[in-house]
C-alpha cells in the first residue's frame, strides 16, 4: 500500500498543506512536486494539491489531471485567496471536481492561502475592478493557511486514510 502526496505551489501555501497531510500518513509514502511526477501508477492513493488561479485549478494541475488521473484514487487539496465562504469559490471548486471526473475522487479539501504581495500588485494594476478589489482584501489572507487550517487538513487526511488505506 503506497500513498503519494504531490502538489503544485507557486508561493508555498499549498506546499504547507501537502507537508501537513504527508505527516499524517502511516503507510509507505512519498511526497513530490507535481513537475516531478510522471505517472500515478503504483500508488493506491494520491493526494494532489494546487492553488486556484484565474478562477479554476492552476493550469499545471489541470493538465496533469487530464493526462494522469483516470481510474486513480485521488484526493484533492486546494488553496485559494478567496474566503472559504465565498460564493464564487463553489464554482471554481466544481471546475476542479469536473477535471477529476475520470478519477475515483475520494475527497476534496480546500482552505484559504495568503495572496502574495507580488500577485496583489499585479491584480491592483490590472485594470479589472474585481481583481483590484481582491488585491485590497489581501490583509485578510495574511498568515493563511494558519494552524487551524492545517489541523483541519490533517483531520481530513486522517479520515480518508482510515477509509482507503487499510
Ligand atoms: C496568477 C494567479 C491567479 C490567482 N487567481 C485566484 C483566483 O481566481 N481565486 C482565488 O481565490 N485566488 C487566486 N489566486 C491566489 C492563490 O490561489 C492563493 O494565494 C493560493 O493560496 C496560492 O497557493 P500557492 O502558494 O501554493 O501557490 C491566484 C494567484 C495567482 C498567482
Amino acid at each position: 500500500m503506497k500513498v503519494l502526496v504531490t502538489y503544485f505551489s507557486q508561493s508555498g501555501n499549498t506546499r504547507k498543506v501537502a507537508e501537513a497531510i504527508f505527516q499524517e500518513i502511516q503507510a509507505s509514502k512519498e511526497i513530490r512536486e507535481l513537475a516531478q511526477v510522471d505517472s500515478l501508477d503504483g500508488y493506491n492513493l494520491t493526494f494532489l494539491g494546487f492553488p486556484i488561479q484565474a478562477f479554476g485549478p492552476a493550469q499545471q494541475a489541470a493538465a496533469f489531471m487530464e493526462k494522469h488521473a483516470a481510474g486513480k484514487n485521488l484526493a484533492l487539496f486546494i488553496t485559494h485567496a478567496a474566503p472559504e465562504d465565498s460564493t464564487d469559490l463553489q464554482q471554481w471548486l466544481a471546475n476542479c471536481r469536473a477535471l477529476a471526473a475520470g478519477a475515483n475522487l475520494v475527497g476534496m479539501f480546500d482552505c484559504q492561502g495568503e495572496l502574495s504581495e507580488q500577485v496583489a500588485d499585479l491584480m491592483s494594476k490590472s485594470g479589472d475592478e474585481r481583481l483590484a478589489a481582491w488585491a485590497k482584501d489581501r490583509p485578510s489572507t495574511l498568515g493563511q493557511p494558519d494552524d487551524t487550517s492545517l489541523q483541519r487538513a490533517r483531520a481530513w487526511a486522517r479520515e480518508l486514510l482510515q477509509k482507503h488505506v487499510p
